[in-house]
């Protein structure tokens, strides 16, 4: 790493290998002056109601004014219906002294509304089809119902915190001792300023109109404007959401802890089991019970804290109840607490968990089909030295008949970190080197950060100079801070201008020397500055439109991405993009993957991918992984195995590795360890038919690729909390073995009723069934981990090794079916191109196969237009309870008889069927 001694200083104290984090570097809620105001009102209550009389109703939604009784300011209210179960209410002030921030960009676009219908009494009631929202006016709550069950209650607890923006007190002169007539006179002033402007009492904090931290100022112009809303859940036991932490999938009570952070944050080598914030924040929580699932989209990209209350630790709320004998619970509680901005909060009122996860979906979007090279395998290093350093591990990978798709390229390819260049000792001929790649079907990724490196030779810095693209100090100069490059500075993405211009940056007549199939890694976009506070951009800068930093910095990484995403569609509109990112926000999953940043190399961490990943997954992020083997550290071989095992059941499949951590390509280990490494890549491989076709559900319907178990079992209590297994879509259960040196796993196998029924479960290497729900030890091996097909599904696959996933487009695919208890099973199958968007105008196979009575059918769901060369090889069937002594197939009114093999456990195959994958077909098998 080459770098000026300053900047060597600086990243040598903050990255130095070894050190792990240091927590006193981030800000604790009591540090945070917005944090602990806001939180105090949780003992004290705020005094809000509605103004009778000022109620306007329209077709999709109503408004009304609402007062804080302490202070007498005033607030708007409105409560809009929106398609799909969900209700938005957003709150402001009536008449801010400025304009409030509200969140752009993140919604996939304006939600559509839907009719409702008020009735007034005491209460407001307000009726969209199945639910409603009850109003009450003082107290001011409202009380969402799903089918007449109470679900959700806004501000039940009374901890509405709004604080208005006001103007900062004068101190006023010290009125010389015994000078009578001016102290009359500025208590005249006091009472009459109160009377105009009720809004101008000061706030008793420290913190309020300036603060410190560490050797760090924030000048605070607009001084205090927190907002905070609390929201109870009646019918949930457990709360789930409000990524990225290193925890678990189920929330943990904050009370007597932090509260969980949100706020983008560059943190190395973090810690698990923390409430700490990381590079990402997606304010959306769910609240599940067993016959209800509602979540709330707090939409805030201030930085904000979550206060969590569930009954799990609430020791004084068991005890009352044990005391008094009442077996009812309270209700778990969420507290969101943000910095600036408007309160705008989405509640979905579910009803199951799928509901639940689609209707933020449309609220946000999904991630587009990716291409398949994109969920095949990736290898990755920071760095990868030179052009023959690319090339002989991509050549390696061929040696040991290992599938690899992607190669990637960390920071050291550039010209001293200037981004859109080439280090040209190192990389003289990169559109060779990405010929060759290509050549062979794999892909180039390359890293481009925000941070631009202030030279003036330096043409990106002279644009972003000259035409003022630059993130403002507060006097409204360049900032500068300190990141890779040294002395750095910031495009503002919040400007359509400066997105436009990083986007023509993508195109090929100005970036020169790399191909349209080279895809964006976009990091450090928190955006991380080494010397900023909590190493981030101060928050009193200025963005576009006059925004203090303060009130956007969330989505400073979605900025960057809509540009970048921009920029490849520009470049190549036939192509889907592909891009990964680190920091993000609700949203971003539209233009990107993610992956779960600086872990290390231990087991823990492995066992954080899991639960990091299904908490992205329900917040919109399926296209999720972490770095495999870990970022920090050198893993031993039963580690690097188990992460291989591990991720390659993680849609995002990439290994990565710090500068300073040992060489770790998989030849690089002995034999036994290569083996189970090749396995891991020849399974990942295999699957790739089920992943592809599971993100084109994603981008359907928004239903999650990976998912806890909850989502399909809601009513098993001893379900809800395991984040030690995941589910792919309703087909795959998935438990990693994610300790050192075990025989055996414990694995859960839900319950589908109260009698503890459980699904069909076959194992996926020896079809071996399992019958009962409940935990069930199995035993594992070097090379094997616990995987299950569910009775009742079909799994496309492709067992052909390959290369890439390039070379795999045609080949032929095998269906595994399991049947459940009555015999029957189905499931979907997704084809077409795998690269460009002519899916969108139909070129495509999507394909229900269905088996019920001892015969399979194919039924398109569209018109099967994509014309492929491939088809089905065998077909599997586990659970038949006989052996067929032969099948008939008949497709195109042509019958032939198909001959029958076995399989371990009973399970039967069905060889070349050699049907083609748009041909309509029946396959009967034939009993003695
Ligand atoms: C931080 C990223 O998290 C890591 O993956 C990357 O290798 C380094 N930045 C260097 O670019």
């Amino acid at each position: 790493m080459r770098c000026s001694l300053f900047v060597c200083l600086i990243i040598g104290a903050l990255f130095s290998y070894g050190a792990g984090v240091d927590p006193s570097n981030f800000k604790t809620c009591e540090q945070s002056s917005f944090c602990r105001r806001s939180r105090k009102v949780q003992s004290a209550g705020s005094k809000y109601a509605l103004i009778r009389g000022t109620l306007n109703t329209y077709s999709d939604s109503l408004t009304a004014d609402l007062i804080n009784k302490e202070n007498h300011h005033q607030f708007t209210l409105k409560l809009e219906a929106l398609v799909g179960n969900t209700f938005r209410l957003q709150i402001d002030e009536k008449q801010p002294l400025r304009p409030r921030y509200r969140v752009e960009h993140a919604l996939k676009g304006k939600p559509e509304t839907t009719r409702i219908s008020v009735e007034e009494s005491d209460e407001l009631t307000i009726t969209v089809g199945t639910s409603k929202a009850v109003i009450h006016g003082d107290p001011f709550r409202i009380d969402f119902y799903e089918h007449d069950v109470h679900v959700v209650s806004v501000n039940a607890k009374n901890w509405l915190y709004f604080e208005h923006l006001r103007q900062k007190a004068q101190t006023p002169p010290e009125p010389a001792e015994g000078n009578d007539q001016a102290q009359q006179q500025q208590q005249d002033q006091q009472d009459n300023s109160e009377e105009v402007q009720p809004a101008s009492e000061p706030i008793d904090d420290p913190g309020a109109w300036e603060e410190n931290f560490k050797s760090h100022h924030d000048s605070k112009p607009y001084g205090p404007q927190a907002v905070a809303l609390d929201f109870s859940f009646p019918a949930a036991e457990i709360l789930f959401g409000i990524p990225e932490h290193a925890d678990s999938f189920q929330l943990k009570s904050t009370s007597g802890t932090d509260p969980y952070r949100l706020y983008n944050l560059d943190v190395f080598e973090y810690v698990v089991d923390s409430k700490m914030a990381l590079y990402g924040s997606v304010p959306v929580l769910y609240a599940h019970g067993p016959k209800r699932t509602a979540g709330v989209y707090w939409q805030n990209s201030a930085e904000s804290w979550v206060d969590i209350y569930t009954t799990e630790t609430n020791v004084v709320s068991s005890l009352v109840n044990f005391v008094s004998g009442s077996r009812k619970s309270t209700p778990p509680v969420a507290h969101f607490i943000s910095e600036s901005g408007i309160v705008d909060a989405f509640i979905m009122l579910g009803p199951q968990p799928l509901d639940a996860f689609k209707q933020y979906a449309a609220l946000t979007g999904t991630h587009e089909l990716p291409q398949s090279f994109a969920l095949a395998y990736h290898q990755s290093r920071w760095n990868y030295n030179d052009e023959r350093d690319v090339t002989s591990v991509s050549a390696k990978f061929d040696e040991f008949n290992m599938p690899m798709d992607t190669m990637w390229l960390d920071i050291e390819y550039t010209d001293g970190k200037r981004y859109f260049t080439w280090d040209k000792f190192k990389f003289p001929e990169p559109l060779t080197m990405i010929k060759n790649l290509t050549e062979l079907g794999r892909h180039l990724v390359i890293i481009i950060d925000p941070h631009i490196k202030r030279d003036n030779a330096y043409f990106f810095h002279q644009d972003c100079t000259e035409n003022g693209y630059y993130v403002k100090t507060r006097e409204g100069n360049d900032y500068e801070g300190w990141c890779w490059p040294g002395s750095a500075s910031y495009p503002d993405f919040f400007n359509p201008v400066v997105r436009d211009y990083y986007a023509s940056q993508y195109d090929l007549s100005k970036f020169k020397t790399v191909s349209k199939d080279v895809m964006i890694w976009n990091d450090m976009n928190e955006p991380s500055v080494f010397n900023g506070p909590e190493v981030t951009a101060p928050k009193d800068l200025v963005h576009y439109g006059n925004w203090e930093h303060r009130d956007v910095h969330n989505l400073y990484g979605h900025m960057h991405l809509m540009g970048t995403f921009a920029g490849l569609k520009q470049r190549d509109p036939e192509q889907r993009p592909f891009i990964l990112t680190r920091a993000h926000f609700a949203g971003s999953q539209r233009y990107a993957a993610i992956w779960t940043g600086d872990n290390l190399a231990d087991w823990a961490h492995l066992q954080h991918s899991i639960k990091m990943c299904l908490t992205e997954a329900v917040a919109g992020f399926s296209f999720c992984g972490a770095d495999v083997g870990g970022f920090f550290g050198n893993p031993d071989s039963e580690l690097l195995e188990r992460w291989y095992q591990t991720g390659a059941f993680l849609p995002f499949f990439r290994a990565h590795a710090h500068i300073d951590t040992k060489r770790r390509e998989p030849w690089l280990f002995p034999e036994r360890t290569r083996a189970v490494i090749k396995s891991a890549l020849l399974t990942r491989y295999s699957y790739l038919p089920l992943w592809y076709t599971s993100f084109y559900e994603l981008e359907q319907t928004g239903a999650p690729v990976i998912r806890p178990l909850l989502t399909h079992y809601p009513a098993d209590k001893e379900a809800f909390a395991i984040d030690s297994q995941l589910l792919v879509q309703h087909r795959l259960l998935v438990r990693p073995v994610m300790q050192q040196g075990v025989s055996k796993v414990d694995v859960y196998f839900p319950a589908i009723d109260d009698k503890k029924n459980g699904d069909y479960w076959y194992d996926v290497d020896t079809f071996q069934r399992q019958e009962r729900a409940g935990y069930e030890s199995i035993p594992v091996t070097d090379d094997k981990i616990p995987v299950f097909q569910r009775g009742g599904s079909i799994v496309p696959k492709k067992e052909r090794p390959r290369r890439s996933s390039k070379l795999m487009l045609n080949d032929p695919y095998t269906l595994v079916i399991c049947l459940d208890r009555q015999g029957k099973a189905a499931g979907t199958l997704f084809l077409d191109d795998e690269k460009s968007y002519a899916y969108r105008n139909g070129e495509s196979i999507y394909v229900n196969y269905e088996f019920a009575n001892n015969q399979l059918t194919n039924r398109f769901i569209t018109k099967p237009l994509y014309k492929s060369d491939a088809w089905i090889e065998r077909i599997i069937i586990a659970g038949l309870g006989y052996v067929p002594i032969d099948a008939t197939i008949t497709a195109k009114g042509i019958s032939q008889k198909l001959e029958i093999e076995q399989r371990s456990n009973g399970a039967i195959v069905v060889r070349k069927p050699a049907v083609k994958m748009n041909v309509d077909f029946a396959l009967k098998l034939n009993a003695a």
